[in-house]
């Protein structure tokens, strides 16, 4: 047996930075000695204090020190005896790795799995925590109708509250459902049922759910040249071979596609491409379709802002002239609700639907249920298509006083693609500038998405995505103001 543990106590230390926790001064105890104990701070054996020095030690009662050890001897951590004293009883040497440094918050140091590194090798995903000009994709959350929610969630619950509180059905939460086939067929020219509908947290949970149960290792995928990052992270995640197709004023052309290569899966944002908001023209549409049937490849429609247009109407979703079920239809309520919502949608040829729908239970059971039924409430009681409309003409005018703004103050940047529509504007920049010119916006407080990290292949175009929607009138004046100043300085 070791002799008593008198060398600067380790627990002081862990019991002293855990002074600002709302913890009893009992649990603060136990759990210095527990860390200590399992970081292997204090092996096997080694004798502890008595209650008497510890409580000195620590500034706390004795009555609290003895009932930390009775604690500590309860969970297996000490053995107590008497007479005697009390000492470590278990043997942390079984914990590889645990006389290793400390690591934050007990995090495993060891290497993640080969597919643990895949999904972290895209960088993630992630999106802004609050919309400063120009991050691009946000939607504005002040204009949203918090007192209606509020309102439609109190019913709910005061209604059916406690129905909503138990497990809810994997597929989504049927009324939901059926709303959303309702105005997808209608507003979007879908032809689907509320049975091919899947409610999921997102569109990122739509693509990664995809490119888990369609790819295998290696399998390759079409995507659009630039595209959305997002799609790309989850397909490689899996192990994709991710082949750019160049986007062009038609969107997605095929003919450009790496030769002989057959596609498992071609990811399109056919609405409004992303990031260069071109529409995939109806040949186009009708080409990929025949080609998607030939090669038995899959579909997957991103349809993450259409609601948004605004000069005409887009074009009807790929999936209502889809006659061969190759068609995987995503939507999100990220943009037009609200992202912390967390609810989006995937449409799914019929077949596939109940097997997405059991795979999901694998993952993550369902969506939260009262989100959903207030989501259901908000759509059949004719909100949501008032909403739309309001924010439709919101971001109009924002896109509108950007583009005026931009033409105004700095004209060397013009729009690149599609203005019809959509939360952010893609501008170009002279070739190479990119890092150069971002780093000098960053420099005058601008965020500014680039562009060029967009594409995969060497041959990018420099750029930046700038978001308007969520912005007021003044800050998109003032963001470009700042940016045509540092842009003039910068060519200067
Ligand atoms: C093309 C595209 N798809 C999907 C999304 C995100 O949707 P969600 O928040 O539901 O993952 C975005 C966000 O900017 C996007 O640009």
């Amino acid at each position: 047996m070791t002799s008593p543990a008198r060398q600067p106590a380790v627990w002081i230390a862990l019991f002293e930075q855990s002074q600002t926790d709302s913890r009893s001064l009992r649990e603060r105890t136990c759990s210095a000695l527990r860390q200590a104990i399992t970081a292997g701070q204090l092996a096997q054996g080694t004798r502890l204090p008595s209650t008497r020095t510890l409580a000195g030690d620590l500034g706390i009662a004795r009555v609290t020190a003895e009932a930390a050890y009775a604690q500590l001897e309860a969970e297996g951590y000490i053995e107590r005896r008497v007479g005697d004293g009390s000492y470590v009883r278990v043997d942390t040497t079984r914990f590889a790795g645990s006389r290793a440094q400390t690591v934050p918050h007990g995090m495993a140091t060891s290497a993640l799995s080969a597919r643990g590194e895949a999904i972290l090798r895209g960088g993630g995903c992630r999106d802004p925590l609050t919309p400063l000009a120009f991050a691009a994709g946000s939607p504005d959350l002040n204009a949203f109708p918090l007192e209606l929610w509020n309102k439609l969630s109190s019913k709910r619950l005061r209604q059916n509250g406690a129905a909503l509180l138990r497990y809810g059905d994997p597929q989504g939460y049927l009324p939901l459902r059926s709303a959303l086939a309702a105005y997808l067929n209608q507003s979007r020219g879908l032809r689907c049922s509320a049975e091919q509908v899947l409610i999921l947290t997102s569109s990122q949970q739509a693509l990664q759910l995809i490119a888990t149960l369609l790819l295998d290792q290696g399998d390759a995928v079409w995507i659009e040249e630039p595209g959305y990052n997002g799609a790309k992270t989850a397909f490689a995640a899996m192990g994709a071979q991710l082949l750019p197709v160049p986007v062009d004023a038609d969107g997605m052309n095929p003919a450009l596609a790496p030769a002989g290569s057959s596609p498992r899966l071609i990811y399109l944002t056919p609405s409004h491409q992303y990031p260069t908001g071109v529409p995939l023209s109806l040949p186009r549409r009708l080409a990929l379709l025949d080609y998607a049937q030939q090669q038995q490849a899959w579909i997957v429609e991103d349809d993450y802002d259409s609601e948004f247009q605004y000069d005409g109407h887009p074009l009807p979703a790929l999936q209502g002239i889809d006659r061969h079920g190759r068609v995987l239809y995503i939507g999100t309520f990220s943009k037009v609700l609200f992202p912390s919502l967390r609810l989006a949608y995937l449409v799914l040829p019929p077949g596939l639907a109940e097997r997405f729908a059991l795979a999901r239970t694998v993952f993550d059971g369902h969506s939260a249920q009262l989100p959903q039924a207030i989501t259901a409430d908000f759509i059949e009681q004719g909100h949501f298509a008032a909403h739309l409309r309001h924010m439709r003409q919101l971001y109009r005018s924002r896109r509108d006083l950007l583009l005026e703004t931009l033409r105004q103050q700095l004209p060397a940047l013009q729009p690149l693609g599609g203005i019809s529509g959509g939360l952010q504007l893609t501008v170009q920049l002279p070739p190479g500038e990119e890092t150069r010119l971002t780093r000098a916006a960053a420099q005058a407080g601008v965020a500014t998405p680039g562009l060029a990290g967009m594409y995969l292949s060497p041959a990018r175009r420099d750029g930046w995505v700038l978001g308007y929607a969520a912005l007021p009138n003044a800050e998109i004046v003032e963001g470009v103001r700042r940016l045509a100043a540092q842009f003039n300085t910068a060519q200067a």
